[in-house]
């Protein structure tokens, strides 16, 4: 366990902009930083390119697309699967704290996914021991990959490149020796289990190439053999597994993805050997796929790093066919992209071992196409001298360009077509339009539209007036129940299906959660109304929570009644809530809820500014309106809600003491009414 004071000495140094912009690439917004959700494949929802927020100055993450949040440790738990000590370790290594020993659980392996991680460790550790120091690793497998390959230690240590020994359970015996159950052993498909109760090693004898996930942890493996039969399968690769899926996975993009943020592009390539051919020439910025056709979920985890992508496929019929695949796929993930083609038989790796890293560069720099063209030139040849393929290649082309999202770009790759084929320009621009329509009507109706989620920003603070009544103060009746929508454009809550009181519930919580260590000054009651004005220093947590408690007032969303209890507890036992209490709420709802209102603040001031044309005023004086504001709204609503009470008790009373009794609660409840339209107004105005 680790103690207090390294807790707090890691917290001390960490900034979590810094952790996160280490494994992702981040863009500042506002004060805040965004990117594109990690945690979610599917990018297709609103503002999607945004839907991680890293707040600097709360320390805290929220993604939108998730709906989760935390603090630096709580990302790489999540984003990295560590475990928690290993998450603490991590940072403290990054910022050269020293956690002392006695503090480290040895045994950390908690759960199955865990004991994967160790193991994955355990067979690295093994493979390139194995490669480097035995007899027979350097003799077989050094020697393929340095003379043959002509790779550099450099960069064979770099991919952790290793060598599993040929023998049937070299590593499935190690592992079982050190404490690794069979289950680990199958779950990692690193022994085979055959039905008759033997296993064996799934990589014997061949070359290991580890897969890294992002956090750059080992995931699972690629392994080459080093026979030149055919009947040999080249590649035997890792299964699924609780820490790797191959489609969601890029072959080297944990080395390459700094260099990708830096120039901007990433290369993919089909091969192992080539991500890795590529890097030693100096060209970093290279992944491929793992041993599986593309897929639109490696092309989200290119895009997270950059929009640029030249695809770098072998020249055969099958790295054609995989282009054309790869092209559409990318394109759809609103990826712009450029084709290289090698000269027959090459690819970047031979290319290299035959003229050298300078003379691979300048090739990849002088021969970039636009997949129009490079589709033209590859499949042209052979479909012009047929009308119905010239045609069906036509169409062809036309369904890839309706994907491409930059409008000058398919502009330009029409003229292409045009000019090329002889084709009247009108004709395709109508060809290429219907195919979008075709498109955009095809997922419109698979969008049937639900109810279930609110709109993506459901709460627009402050509120555009005190619900109920209108710019004169006058109370609206409330709406009958079942009344059909309005057609104004604002969201009808109703139909969302959440507390009545939703907006002021939350705009209170927000101020406690954010606002509720300020300080503001509060007029002190008075005891004749000629005394003079008497202000007091107070905390807002103090002036929220003593006035939602005198005045007997209850949350309606439960979320909020058990943060605002949490504010309220700490207050009776004279503290102020410190804010990591919430980020590391054991409640996963309280945590989240907490978090993303922590992150939503500074749009909502900005947003308080802009539309409502409030003045810049200071700081504390804003704080203080807003309070005043909130509670004031939220006492209103609430008010609202005890008078419809009461009118739903006079429908049903009989006896006319009763009715007496209904009838002067009403009063008072309106006089209270009354008040607070009045302030509201002078804090409007
Ligand atoms: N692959 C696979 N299984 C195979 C053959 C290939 O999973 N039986 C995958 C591997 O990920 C491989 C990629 O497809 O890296 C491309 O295949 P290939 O070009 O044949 O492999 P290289 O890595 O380029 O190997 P080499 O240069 O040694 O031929
Ligand atoms: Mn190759």
């Amino acid at each position: 366990m680790l103690s207090q004071e390294t807790i707090q000495n890691i917290r001390n140094k960490a900034s979590i902009v810094d952790i996160i912009s280490a494994l992702i690439p981040l863009k500042l917004c506002g004060e805040n930083y965004v990117a594109p959700s990690p945690f979610s494949v599917n990018h297709e929802e609103e503002n999607a390119e945004r839907s991680l927020v890293v707040s600097p100055r709360k320390n805290v993450y929220f993604c939108f697309a998730t709906n989760h949040g935390g603090d630096s440790i709580r990302f790489l738990m999540q984003y990295g699967h560590f475990s928690e000590q290993e998450a603490w370790i991590w940072i403290a290594n990054r910022y050269g704290v020293i956690i002392p020993q006695e503090e480290l659980d040895s045994n950390d392996a908690t759960n199955e996914v865990q004991e994967l991680y160790y193991l994955h460790d355990l067979a690295q550790q093994f493979f390139t021991t194995n490669l480097n120091n035995s007899e027979m690793g350097r003799a077989i497998g050094l020697s393929y990959l340095k003379e043959k390959r002509k790779l550099s230690d450099d960069i064979i240590a770099r991919f952790g490149l290793g060598y599993s020994p040929d023998e049937w359970t070299a590593l499935t015996d190690y592992a079982t020796r050190e404490g690794f159950s069979d289950n680990a052993l199958r779950a990692s498909s690193l022994t085979i289990f055959k039905d008759n109760g033997k296993k064996y090693d799934r990589f014997k004898g061949r070359i290991t190439f580890p897969i890294f996930n992002t956090t750059g942890r080992v995931v699972a493996y690629s392994c080459r053999t080093l026979s030149a039969d055919k009947e040999v399968a080249k590649y035997m690769n890792s299964e699924n597994s609780a820490i790797y899926n191959k489609s969601q996975t890029l072959y080297g993009l944990f080395q390459a993805r700094d260099a990708i943020v830096a120039q901007k592009k990433c290369y993919l390539v089909e091969g192992n050997v080539d991500v890795v051919s590529m890097h030693m020439s100096g060209v970093e910025n290279t992944v491929a796929s793992c041993g599986t056709a593309f897929t639109k979920e490696q092309a989200s985890l290119i895009k997270q790093y950059t929009d640029n992508v030249a695809i770098v496929y072998d020249g055969d019929s099958a790295g054609i066919k995989a282009t054309i695949r790869a092209t559409d796929i990318l394109l759809q993930a609103g990826l712009n992209i450029r084709m290289v083609l090698f000269p027959d038989g090459e690819d970047p790796d031979s290319y290299a071992q035959k003229y050298g890293a300078e003379q691979l560069r300048d090739y990849l720099a002088n021969n970039e196409k636009d997949f129009i063209s490079y589709r033209i030139m590859i499949l042209a040849p052979n479909a012009m001298k047929d009308p119905i393929k010239k045609s069906d290649l036509i169409k062809e082309l036309v369904k890839s360009l309706s994907y491409v999202q930059d409008r000058t770009e398919r502009d330009n790759c029409v003229r292409k077509c045009v000019h090329f084929f002889g084709v009247n320009e009108n004709t395709l621009q109508l060809e290429l339009l219907n195919c979008i329509n075709n498109r955009l009507k095809k997922n419109f109706d698979q969008t049937k539209p639900t109810l279930s989620s609110p709109p993506s920003d459901p709460f627009p603070f402050p509120p555009e007036l005190p619900p109920d009544f209108d710019p004169d103060g006058n109370l609206i009746p409330p709406a009958p129940v079942d009344a059909p929508p309005t057609s104004s454009s604002k969201p009808n809550w109703q139909e969302y299906n959440i507390f009545p009181d939703e907006i002021q519930e939350r705009k209170i919580i927000s101020l406690l959660i954010n606002n509720g260590n300020d300080i503001i000054s509060v007029l002190m009651p008075k005891e004749k109304p000629t005394d003079k004005d008497v202000f007091e220093q107070q905390y807002v947590v103090s002036v929220i929570v003593s006035d939602i408690v005198n005045d007997e007032m209850q949350f309606d969303n439960p979320v909020y009644q058990q943060i605002f209890g949490l504010f309220l507890h700490k207050l009776e036992a004279g503290g102020l809530l410190d804010s990591n209490e919430l980020v590391n709420h054991p409640d996963e709802v309280i945590r989240n809820t907490s978090i993303e209102l922590m992150i939503n603040t500074y749009h909502i001031s900005e947003r308080w500014q802009n539309e409502k044309h409030v003045y810049v005023v200071a700081p504390e004086q804003r704080v203080k309106e807003d309070v005043e504001y909130s509670l004031n709204t939220l006492k209103l609503k609430k008010i609202n809600h005890r008078i419809d009470d009461i009118d739903t008790q006079l429908r049903l009373a009989s006896d006319p003491e009763t009715m007496n009794q209904l009838l002067f609660k009403k009063m008072v409840f309106i006089k209270h009414q009354k008040e607070l339209c009045n302030q509201l107004r002078c804090v409007i105005h």
